[in-house]
């Protein structure tokens, strides 16, 4: 390689023609999916726009509204009016996902619908499985997350994703779709979910925080990368057919590792507190929220995301 002066890396960033076309990442709404919350009753959020929550009634308008702007793809999130022990809200035919996917289903042929599959929204102690004991119980709590998954591919989910970090949950899942006659219908799997400190947000707007202890016996160690390798091989070999890391700036290093490693398509979900961090710093006067934004999705790309699950989709929106 030659070097200095024959070499100037400057020449390249001179002007924006130079820089927009040797750009090596570029965001495409194409990629990007925006999470939605459907309660029993609509509520805005002030300081977090992308956090509030819609009824029945009004979520058809959101998305007409996002089918608009040219976002395709969404996440549902549902916050039940009742909460109880076994989490009857998380499969019950009438509950709010799966009447909200009936609502949306017919009238947007064209919209993906995606779903958060777990029961942590669901459950009086907010823990994302059944408790046995004071403990979380692993193999029972597959039984319920593989009926939610199939009540929300009956009420039309285009994909199911499932969030609880229980193990063998992928081939459970895969399981009591193909044998309730759903072959086709694909799981994103939050594979590498980490114990993390930003969900903060999330657990506020979805009233899902744990009554008693954390999450540190299901979700993974935020010290560990090979042990994230291990989780995607294991929902690879059970019948994932897209594998999650989440968060994803803190864990750029483990979105490289899992692209590196697997031919599947990797997702990132860019979680509350990431979205929630730089709002806070912006209506300080911190940082532009705009520069910021692009920056922070642009990174997970780079790192190897295939597709992002965030909260700034809409702007984003307005932005490209
Ligand atoms: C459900 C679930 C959570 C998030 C997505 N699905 C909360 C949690 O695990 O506590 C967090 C998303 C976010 O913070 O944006 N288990």
């Amino acid at each position: 390689m030659s070097s200095f002066p024959a070499t100037r890396l400057r020449r390249l960033r001179r002007t924006r023609g130079l820089r927009d076309i040797v750009r090596e990442t570029r965001l495409s709404l194409d990629d990007f999916v925006y999470p939605l919350f459907v309660g029993p009753s609509s509520q805005s959020n002030v300081d977090l726009p992308a956090m509030g929550r819609f009824s029945v009634d009004d979520l058809p308008r959101e998305v007409e509204d996002l089918q608009a702007r040219g976002i395709r793809s969404v996440i549902l999130f549902g916050i039940p009016g009742d909460k109880d022990e076994d989490a009857s809200g998380a499969y019950d035919e009438e509950g709010v996902v799966q009447l909200a996917l009936r609502a949306l289903r017919d009238r947007f042929p064209e919209a993906l619908l995606l779903t958060d599959v777990c029961l942590c929204e669901y459950t009086s102690h907010g823990h994302c499985g059944v408790v046995r004991d004071g403990e979380i119980d692993n193999d029972e709590s597959l039984e319920l997350i593989a009926r939610t998954a199939v009540s929300h591919a009956e009420a039309g989910a285009d994909a199911v994703c499932p969030s609880d970090m229980m193990d063998g949950r992928i081939g459970a899942v895969r399981e009591a779709l193909d044998d309730e006659g759903f072959p086709e219908t694909p799981i994103v799997a939050y594979s590498a979910k980490y114990a993390s400190a930003f969900y903060g947000p999330f657990r506020e707007a979805a009233e899902s925080a744990p009554s008693f202890g954390d999450r540190r016996g299901y979700q993974m160690d935020p010290a560990n990368v090979r042990e994230a390798l291990r989780e995607v091989e294991l929902d690879v070999a059970e019948g994932a057919d897209v594998v999650m890391v989440k968060p994803a700036l803190p864990y750029l290093d483990v979105i490289r590792a899992v692209r590196e490693e697997f031919d599947l398509p990797v997702a990132a979900y860019n979680v509350s507190g990431e979205y929630a961090m730089v709002k806070a710093a912006a209506a300080r006067g911190w940082l532009d929220e705009r520069q910021a934004a692009l920056e922070a999705l642009t990174a997970i790309k780079r790192a190897g995301a295939d597709l992002v699950i965030s909260y700034w989709t809409k702007e984003l929106a307005g932005w490209l």
